[in-house]
């Protein structure tokens, strides 16, 4: 029997209902065939910020490191500001971790009704690799002046040839295990330096796959697109603000954000990855026992 050591991390608001909901499931998934899941629970998260003011102790990721994979639940609640309560859990740990590649399938179930006319299952089946670790998210930046006419904000994104190569490797790989079309989110036309790199190093990686059908399309355009023609995609790799915005919309298209699923992935597996659905701690529902633990299952599974 294998068995596979579990850090639970419900987190916030609708987490802690879905969480539990999807772990029942993954061990009936167990006992049909043939594994088990060691689980320890972590209590971290915006009540944990509250009484201690660290959403989580100085020690876990440390703990953490010391497992198969992390199980994460949803991070926010509407008293914390969020990015206290986000960069002080998940995006540490998709760092610390180097969980370099976000995995987001997007798939219409049968049974569920897509917001667009006259799709059927089979036209929306893609995968968005978005990469987790830098790009527009970046610590890098200030602020100057605050509180005056004269105040400024600062924010460098950061794209590096190691961290732009290896998010495409990974997306080309998928590719060549499903259709073998890969689709690259771009911006080219109006961030002048990041994104022209961006698309060298594509263009590098394309040339590396030549039996692989690859394009680039401009993010704008793609959101179009993949609203008015979601068959046509199939890999999407995108940079990690792109690929944050493009999933909820393609998560939208399939029918519901609630059960979208992700993995944060470190391909190498120097280091735990974590799984996640993509929806939030939804405060809005939370408490009410009515949140859909289909995002939770699938990122389990
Ligand atoms: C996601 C979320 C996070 C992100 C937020 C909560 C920081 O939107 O996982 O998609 O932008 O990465
Ligand atoms: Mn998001």
């Amino acid at each position: 029997m294998r068995r596979h050591r579990i850090a639970v991390i419900p987190g916030d608001g609708i987490g802690r209902e879905v969480t539990p909901a999807a772990l029942e499931v993954l061990e009936a998934a167990g006992r049909a065939h043939g594994f088990a899941l060691e689980t320890t629970e972590h209590p971290w998260g915006c009540d944990h910020f509250v009484e201690t003011g660290r959403m989580m102790p100085v020690d876990a990721l440390d703990t953490l490191r010391d497992t198969d994979a992390i199980f994460l639940g949803a991070v926010g609640r509407p008293d914390v500001p969020d990015h206290i309560s986000l960069w002080g859990l998940l995006i540490p740990i998709r760092r610390t971790f180097r969980q370099y590649v976000n995995l987001r399938p997007i798939r219409l179930w049968p049974g569920i009704p897509s917001p667009l006319r006259d799709v059927t299952p089979e036209q929306i089946d893609m995968v968005i690799v978005r990469e987790n670790n830098e790009g527009e998210y970046s610590e890098i930046g200030g602020r100057l002046y605050h509180g005056t006419e004269e105040e400024l904000a600062v924010q460098q994104a950061t794209f590096t040839r190691r961290g732009t190569d290896r998010v495409m490797e990974y997306a080309f790989k998928l590719a060549e295990g499903r259709s073998g079309r890969v689709c690259s989110a771009t911006k080219s036309n109006g961030i002048i330096h990041t994104m022209p790199f961006w698309d060298e190093r594509f263009a590098h990686a394309t040339a590396r796959h030549p039996q692989l059908e690859a394009e680039q399309v401009l993010i704008d355009a793609l959101a179009a697109m993949v609203v008015l023609d979601p068959g046509r995609f199939d890999v999407i790799v995108a940079s990690n603000l792109f690929g944050d915005i493009l999933s909820d919309l393609a998560a939208a298209i399939a029918g519901s954000i609630g059960i979208a699923p992700s993995g944060n992935l470190n391909p190498e597996r120097e280091c735990p990855s974590m799984f996640e659905p993509v929806h939030g701690s939804a405060p809005d529902i939370a408490g009410q026992g009515i949140a859909n633990p289909i995002g939770a299952i699938w990122s389990g599974a």
